[in-house]
């Protein structure tokens, strides 16, 4: 006892005078440094210890106490003060515990998902999810979280596709951004901010066929371009941890992976952070045949420098005995140790590891965190189709039919990855138009389908006729929230269910269909969308997404979302995105339908070019795109030079005027592309865009200026180059148009 009280007296005496440190070290690093120098070699492993916590088992108390575990997941916010209160006054050195979660889109106010986010290009929403993430989710003890995801993926099948940004590094990387800085503000131990994981370094959306899980694959140049831009600009930004995901890449599973753990990220990067693997992660590379043995595979972890291992039980298990084997060396232990402990002090634990457990809940779905979540969702929702049919005017429609599986869906409309979001504070469109309208319009609700993937015809038949004596039809179609996510991938990313024969039943009827899609990731939507007169594309958007659609629907907000990702026509294309290389047959060449082909054709000069007979050229619909109420004008581009050097900047700006009946806010974008390089470049690149409120009848003048930056590219020997020769600009309203380019040169 006597022995404890001095060591706790040590270890404060240390803390505090450690104020002034020297060699220019910080005062967090002092600390770390002195405290490291008390810690015995199994204190230091347990410290690298996370443990899946969802239930607080004796086992789990038993370990924190001996100091066997540094880090837990997913504990009950009831066990916080418990669990701390066993790190901190149980153990020789008292060192808080890291409690974590996956706090990936809201923890109980739910926003859209980030993939809905990503169709808001709003970077203050984005970040707003993440301050309100961060301040309820701390209320209960949480300090880190892993997200955001930024993994770049050209496949709608993978079923995480639902959790990033999309498929350019370009907009994940000021989204991933974003949310960082949501999260984490400027000074993680506030009480207001969490500590944020990018994640999953690296690759993990390369996955093949876009099964989860699976092998990737990819250049050097590749890599350099679309995957680890996003990861590079986390890293500037002061993102607190990265995550090894689980992927292997181009061979090397990635928790073990020197050239992106040491050489890229912390050589190259000076990334200074903590590194944690993903669940099982490094044990996986035993499963994998990477490494004979469990043992190999934590020495493969903690040697490429992955700091914390969760849930896989191999650096507890394994550490010692490869150090005394020589396998792994004492300075990469505290490095790793450094790293965590650096982490713990940065967010204030070790002054304050207690949550208020008095008011557990009290700050939970405030009116700001809804009033947040709508504006989000709002923001997120893209019209892709409107044959004159919206905004509905509530003065005029007399009956509407609301139909479709996701119309009062109040979980399913959370989407993927949502832990704690309640399903009893969802706003479904039904409640929200009910609620909104209810008093000057006959709403009728036949749900038609009790699910997204239900099969059964009767309710259709209700639904239909129900639909007869309808004005309006508003379905509601998409996927249940299981249906996207981690380890949810669909090789068929149609509508599930009889959801298809349901818009056609209902459009047979003749009367104006409105079809809001409700999903996790792209679908194969095009005969529907031909069948219904209007599409909303809404993803899921969270506790207020019906509240959100009602607002777009009747006119009180102007949809203004584009789509972060490209839209196939059928599966068979994927992977499809704007930012192909160009080819010396491009798709514009030459395309011959299926059907233009005679029968017995001989050996032809049809159709020689880049694309599927089945499928024709081009996607459904293509990145970037989304409409209005109201209609956008472009000017030809300007350029303020034709001929710059480099470390010049040359300003590209367009007049875009409000033609149309609304006021509104378009999401104008800057596509470069470099025309005659070393390497074949992408048909255009996304290098800029801007939200710009437009009053109807006014216009307003965008500048882009563009730097070198813009202008480089790495090659295949990782070298970021910016080569001399022509590129050609375009300012438009989505990553198709190709009708207002200029050119320059760069001498
Ligand atoms: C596995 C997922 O891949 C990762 O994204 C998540 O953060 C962890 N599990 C923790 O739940």
């Amino acid at each position: 006892m006597m022995k404890k009280f001095y060591i706790v007296f040590f270890v404060l005496a240390l803390f505090t005078s450690c104020s002034k440190c020297k060699n220019g070290q910080s005062s967090i690093d002092c600390k770390v440094d002195s405290l490291l120098q008390l810690m015995t070699f199994e204190e230091k492993i347990g410290q690298l210890n996370q443990i899946d916590a969802g239930y607080v088992s004796p086992e789990i108390k038993a370990g924190i106490t001996s100091g066997a575990i540094g880090s837990l997941l997913n504990c009950p916010a009831q066990n916080i003060n418990e669990v701390q209160h066993l790190a901190v006054d149980s153990t020789r050195l008292g060192i808080p515990l890291l409690i974590a979660r996956d706090v990936i889109h809201g923890y109980k106010t739910i926003f859209p998902i980030p993939l809905a986010q990503a169709c808001s290009w709003d970077t203050a929403a984005v970040a707003l999810c993440g301050k309100v993430s961060a301040l309820e989710a701390i209320a209960d003890g949480i300090k880190y979280t892993f997200t955001p995801m930024i993994d770049v993926t050209h496949d709608p099948r993978w079923g995480r596709i639902a959790e990033g940004y999309g498929e350019d590094s370009y907009l994940t990387s000021v989204m991933g951004v974003a949310m960082i800085n949501g999260l984490q503000g400027s000074d993680l131990a506030d009480g207001k901010h969490i500590a944020a994981c990018a994640k999953h370094f690296a690759g993990y959306g390369l996955t093949e066929s876009g099964r989860d899980y699976n092998v990737a694959n990819t250049s050097e140049e590749r890599l350099r371009n679309w995957i680890l831009p996003p990861f590079k600009a986390a890293a500037e930004a002061g993102v607190a941890t990265f995550m090894a995901g689980f992927n292997e890449l181009n061979g090397v599973p990635v928790s073990g992976n020197k050239y992106l753990l040491k050489d890229i990220l912390r050589n190259e990067w000076n990334y200074d952070g903590m590194v944690i693997s993903d669940y099982f992660s490094i044990e996986q590379m035993f499963v994998e045949n990477y490494t004979p043995t469990r043992g190999d595979a934590a020495r493969e972890g903690i040697n490429a420098g992955v700091d914390m291992d969760m849930m896989g039980h191999v650096y507890i298990n394994h550490l010692d005995s490869l150090v005394k084997a020589g396998a792994v060396s004492m300075e990469t232990i505290d490095n790793a140790v450094r790293n965590v402990l650096k982490l713990k002090f940065k967010l204030g634990l070790f002054d304050n590891p207690y949550i208020d457990d008095s008011n557990l809940g009290s700050t939970h779905y405030s009116p700001d965190a809804l009033n947040a979540s709508l504006k989000v969702a709002e923001e997120s929702v893209v019209l892709v189709k409107n044959d004159s049919v919206l905004p509905l005017d509530a003065s005029k429609v007399k009956r509407i039919l609301i139909t479709g599986p996701l119309a009062n869906a109040p979980y399913e409309q959370m989407g993927t990855w949502c832990f704690d979001g309640d399903k009893t504070h969802s706003v479904t469109p039904l409640d929200a138009i009910k609620e909104q309208y209810g008093d000057r319009v006959d709403i009728v609700f036949e749900p038609a389908l009790d699910f997204s993937r239900s099969t059964d015809l009767e309710g259709v038949e209700r639904a239909v006729k129900a639909a007869s004596k309808a004005d309006v039809i508003l379905a509601f179609v998409g996927e249940e929230a299981i249906l996207s996510g981690e380890a949810k991938c669909r090789a068929d990313i149609s509508l599930p269910g009889v959801q298809n024969e349901l818009i056609k039943k209902l459009a047979d009827i003749g009367k104006s269909l409105v079809m809001v899609v409700m999903a996790g990731r792209p679908l194969t939507i095009g005969e529907q969308m031909e069948q219904s007169d209007a599409t909303l594309i809404a993803f899921h958007g969270g506790t207020m997404a019906g509240k959100a659609l009602s607002n777009i629907i009747f006119g009180e907000s102007v949809p203004s979302g584009k789509l972060p990702v490209t839209f196939p026509k059928m599966v068979g294309q994927i992977p499809i995105y704007y930012n192909d290389y160009k080819t010396g047959r491009p798709a514009d060449y030459r395309p011959t339908l299926l059907n233009e082909i005679p029968v017995e054709a001989r050996q032809t000069s049809l159709g020689f070019c880049t694309y599927h007979l089945d499928a024709g050229v081009g996607p459904l619909m293509e990145f970037g795109y989304g409409l209005s109420y109201t209609t956008f004008e472009y000017s030809p581009v300007s350029l303020s030079k034709s001929e710059i050097v480099a470390g010049d900047t040359i300003t590209a700006s367009c007049t875009i005027t409000n033609t149309g009946g609304y006021d509104g806010t378009e999401i104008v974008q800057l596509y470069i592309h470099d025309k005659f390089a070393s390497l074949v470049r992408p048909v255009k690149e996304l290098k800029g865009f801007k939200r710009v409120i437009i009053p109807k009848g006014e216009s307003v003048t965008v500048e882009f200026p563009i730097t070198a930056k813009d202008l480089s590219f790495y090659n295949n020997s990782s070298e970021l180059v910016c080569e001399p020769g022509e590129f050609e600009v375009w300012i438009a309203s989505s990553s198709g148009l190709n009708d207002n380019g200029k050119i320059f040169t760069l001498k």
